[in-house]
């Protein structure tokens, strides 16, 4: 009982004369059928006969939910038992009228794995119930559970394991009959954190390294009594194994992964020309197995007799349903070159395409998209994720909204574990953040991907006779940090003991956000590469106006410490700014300063901040531009510990200066400074143990010869402790040892000796506790048998909070790189994951024992988010730490731990217009350098 309403998908329980009409054909085609049947049972009788009679009116069907599915009394996942919830007072956004649906005072009851009942509950059905777990939501902010329909998760195990990589098979550029399923594995850290974010359903893809991947599947990702990977399954195709069914049942829509362009093109050596072929020669193959069949169908049906066996092909069955438009076809693709093959092959096989996934150009040919056969595919996107390789080069952070503004429909993804996906609603804030309409940003990552993959029958709405898949928040789910309270699948409750601060009332409400019309234009017009230097740079006056706060910095050192500049009548202050250095009053004493400065920009900051410049570190910013094209690439370090360093680089003793590889005006740089990011420290790139001297630089200089654009050439020395591509653990650590006692000749003998006095820091890259414990150790018999104290610094730091109060008794600062620290290696896997599923979050307890912490980054894309790290930091460190505190954790920080101290009065300021670095209502306009005494115009 269904129809599609105005944004396509299916309301149940409402009858409609198309409704009927389908019925109607429905009921007439299954009496044929059977009097068909009939007939033959009368002339032959015999199974096979029927069998394949059944199957030819199989393949004629359609794929898609049974008509009569809201019939359903319970869901299909129903576990027996399940304790039947009712939630009171919820803000619902249900997903309905193209997501702007939202009510208020909602009410819900949850039974049987279905939404039996949502609005306002019938009194008399809920005193029909003995027992019923009743959530007062309070107002909170219920929507449906988020759906990933991009995910690895299962098949690339985290932490990755060698013998749990089960995404990509290298057998062939065709291997359109793998299935996802085969390779799902039930003990993956990322279902329990995952679903921590929200997400309820997410579709399993094969990985990119094939031109036809295999066959993806939709899972529900809580654990099943059975613990099986098949008890997961989201209304799994019948086609699972070869028994055909013969109930008259309408196939379920079925899943298959491709990819386009460099990732089959680098595993297999092929061009894009073989990759196509390859497509092409594939589809033909499948081509001529369906004609057979329908040929032998056709002769079948008309009574034929004698024809043989019916065609099978279980090679090509999966691309013969593509065929027969039952299948939803993901294809990694990104750019006009690639979705122009692609576009072309799904007219030649009449097939359309249901997605198009990563498509980092999509949004500059929303045209070609929509000559697809069929209908527009969708486009499946990261928010931020970007410029990794070439095909991503031109990838916006506006894409979201001009693809949407074309009509085209846009989900988020994660690509986990590339990103993790207990974080898919952060890429739908950006994507709002950047100026996608909130109705659609919420829909890209709950409904959108339940239409794309054909289950908005059941998943992606609040509706009646939907499953009870559905998540309540600590704030609007757009407001960055948004964290589960409740999250039920099938009914079932997930989160034992959510975690969960409140927030202020203000977190309950949509956030405002800047207006990115013209930057979004600018994107399309400049082919996705608009200029990204700032307008102006004076070193005249510049006045800003309606400034509510600003942050000076003290004397002695490293605290930047912020001043309200917002009186108690509410008016707010002025800041004048001339050669880069600051007067800050409240508007009215600063009249002396800023008459005669009648030439000066001014800006009008709307009640917004100037704060520190923030500093980022992790990345290779400043000596890569393209992570995967090494010309664009400082290049790798050449570590001793597994390859020879020629004598005339210095041997063993050769320690490479980031800073002689830097280049200056990249994109992520810009992009990074464009968002408060005004420099960065980055250690020569490195695959193992030895890295070099890290270079802090800034990131809005041309190039290296710029006043103030090489700030400290010779930052610290950077060494990393892993499992990675050098000898064993002991081996590193051995050798760090004979670093620090032993007194080297050469390059490394000196930086050697500046650390052992304590005037560079060493910086580890380490990530087990067990390792940390071993370089704390380290510390200390050095400093006892030198009788000196050295500056010691522990990066990545997944498992540092375990050794909080030993870190600190130490001195040994942290970087947490990433900021939420991921699984992603048996070495990361004590993770402290923070709320909701633990109080306190790692960065939390680390400050809580006084350690020194900064956030960093693990590639260079993501430098321009350090400031929603911060915020994100400090909502879930929830009243445990200061904004202070807060905005140290990505500026004065990570300077202090990665270069021994803080340049305090050379440090660049941030003004932001609508709000301050914490606030989404933000942008950022100009910065302050007084390196540069200027004042840069964004
Ligand atoms: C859905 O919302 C978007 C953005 O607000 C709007 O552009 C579009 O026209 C709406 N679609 C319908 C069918 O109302
Ligand atoms: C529902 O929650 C809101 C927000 O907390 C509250 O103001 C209101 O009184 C609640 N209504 C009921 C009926 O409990
Ligand atoms: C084939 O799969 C169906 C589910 O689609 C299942 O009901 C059936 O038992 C399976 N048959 C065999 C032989 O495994
Ligand atoms: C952290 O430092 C504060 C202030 O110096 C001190 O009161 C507190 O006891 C310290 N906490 C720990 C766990 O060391």
């Amino acid at each position: 009982m269904f129809e599609k309403d105005d944004a396509g998908h299916l309301q149940p329980r409402r009858r409609s004369s198309v409704f009927r009409l389908g019925f109607l054909a429905a009921a007439v085609l299954t009496f044929v059928t059977l009097y068909q049947i009939e007939t033959y049972k009368e002339e032959v009788a015999s199974p096979r006969l029927l069998k394949d009679i059944a199957r030819c009116h199989y393949l004629a069907r359609p794929a898609g939910p049974e008509h009569d599915f809201y019939s359903r009394s319970h869901s299909d996942r129903f576990v027996p038992g399940t304790r039947p919830t009712l939630v009171l007072n919820a803000t619902i956004w249900t997903g309905q009228h193209n997501g702007t649906q939202v009510i208020n005072g909602g009410e819900l009851l949850l039974d049987r794995g279905l939404i039996l009942a949502m609005g306002k509950v019938d009194r008399e059905l809920i005193r029909s119930y003995k027992q019923l777990h009743v959530i007062d939501a309070d107002g909170a902010w219920v929507t449906p559970g988020i759906i990933d329909m991009h995910t690895h998760l299962g098949d690339a195990a985290s932490p990755a394991l060698d013998g749990a990589q089960d995404d990509n098979s290298i057998k062939g550029p065709i291997v359109s009959w793998l299935r996802s399923l085969d390779g799902l594995n039930t003990h993956d850290d990322s279902y329990r954190t995952t679903i921590a974010g929200g997400v309820t359903t997410s579709l399993v893809l094969p990985g990119s390294a094939n031109v036809i991947g295999g066959q993806a599947f939709a899972i529900k990702l809580r654990t099943t009594k059975e613990r099986s990977p098949t008890s997961m399954l989201l209304e799994p195709p019948f086609n699972i194994n070869t028994s055909f069914p013969d109930t008259g049942a309408r196939p379920r829509w079925r899943h298959l992964k491709q990819a386009c362009g460099e990732n089959p093109s680098g595993v297999y050596s092929n061009t894009r020309m073989d990759n196509v072929w390859a497509f092409r020669q594939a589809y033909n193959e499948a081509r001529k197995v369906k004609e057979s069949q329908d040929a032998f169908c056709s002769k079948l049906l008309q009574g034929e007799r004698n024809i043989g066996d019916f065609p099978e092909s279980l090679q090509w069955e999966s691309l013969v349903d593509v065929l027969r438009g039952k299948v939803k076809v993901h294809t990694h693709c990104y750019e006009p070159v690639d979705l122009d093959d692609l576009m072309r092959l799904s007219n030649e096989f009449e097939f359309p395409i249901a997605a198009v996934h990563h498509a980092s150009e999509a949004y500059l040919v929303p045209d070609l998209l929509k000559t697809g056969y069929g209908h527009p595919p969708a486009v499946a996107l990261f928010a931020t994720d970007a410029r990794y390789k070439r095909e991503a080069y031109r990838s916006s952070e506006f894409a979201p909204r001009v693809l949407a503004q074309h009509g085209i429909q846009v989900a988020m993804k994660s690509d986990h574990p590339v990103q993790n996906s207990r974080f898919l609603l952060y890429e739908a804030q950006q994507a709002y953040y950047y100026g996608m309409p909130y109705n659609l940003a919420m829909a890209s990552v709950m409904s959108t991907p339940a239409q794309v993959l054909g289950l908005d029958h059941r998943v992606g709405f609040i509706q009646e006779g939907y499953d009870a898949d559905i998540v309540m928040w600590d704030s609007h789910p757009l407001a960055l940090g948004a964290t589960p309270t409740h999250v039920f699948i099938d009914g079932i409750s997930q989160l034992k003991d959510a975690h969960v601060q409140e927030k202020p009332a203000v977190f309950q409400e949509l956030p405002k956000v800047p207006d990115f019309d013209a930057d979004a234009q600018a994107a399309v017009e400049y082919e996705g590469l608009p200029p990204l230097e700032p307008k102006k740079r004076t070193s005249g006056f510049v006045l800003f106006r309606n400034v509510k706060s600003l942050y000076v910095h003290e004397e002695d050192g490293s605290v930047a410490r912020e001043v309200s500049l917002m009186r108690d009548d509410g008016t707010l202050g002025v800041v004048l700014v001339h050669e880069g250095k600051v007067c800050y009053k409240p508007e009215s004493t600063c009249a002396e300063f800023v008459s005669g400065v009648d030439a000066a920009d001014t800006i009008d900051l709307e009640g917004g901040a100037l704060a520190p410049g923030l500093v980022s570190f992790g990345a290779p910013l400043g000596l890569a531009e393209i992570d995967s094209e090494p010309s664009t690439k400082d290049g790798v370090v050449t570590d001793p510990l597994t390859a020879s360093v020629p004598r005339i680089a210095g041997g063993d003793d050769a320690l490479v200066h980031a800073s002689d590889g830097l280049q200056f005006g990249g994109r992520d740089a810009l992009l990074a400074y464009r968002a408060g990011v005004t420099s960065a420290i980055t250690a020569p790139i490195h695959r193992g143990f030895w890295g070099g001297l890290s270079a802090h630089f800034s990131l809005g200089a041309a190039h290296r010869l710029q006043d103030g654009a090489v700030i400290r050439p010779q930052a610290g020395v950077h060494m990393s402790i892993s499992h990675f591509g050098t000898p064993s653990i002991s081996t590193q650590i051995g050798t760090l040892r004979r670093l620090l006692l032993s007194s080297k000749a050469g390059e490394a003998g000196f930086w050697f000796e500046e650390v052992r006095k304590g005037r560079v820091p060493l910086v580890v890259e380490a990530h087990s506790a067990d390792i940390i414990a071993t370089l704390i150790e380290l510390k200390r018999e050095v400093e006892q048998k030198l009788g000196t104290t050295i500056k010691l610094t522990v990066t990545g730091a997944s498992e540092a909070h375990l050794l909080a109060p030993e870190l600190s008794a130490n001195g040994v600062g942290v970087i947490m790189n990433p900021a939420r620290a991921f699984p992603y290696a048996w070495e990361d896997r004590r993770i402290l994951p923070g709320p909701p599923l633990t109080e306190r979050s790692a960065i939390s307890t680390l400050i809580e024992h006084n350690v020194t912490v900064g956030v960093g980054v693990l590639e260079a894309w993501d430098a321009r988010n350090a400031r929603f790290d911060l915020a994100w930091a400090w909502y879930e460190a929830a009243g445990s730490m200061s904004r202070q505190e807060a905005m140290a954790l990505a500026s004065t920080n990570v300077e202090e731990l990665l270069t021994g101290s803080v340049a305090s009065a050379q440090r660049d300021l941030v003004a932001t217009r609508g709000g301050d670095m914490f606030d989404m209502s933000s942008r950022v306009v100009a910065v302050v350098s007084a390196r540069q005494g200027a004042v840069d115009l964004l």
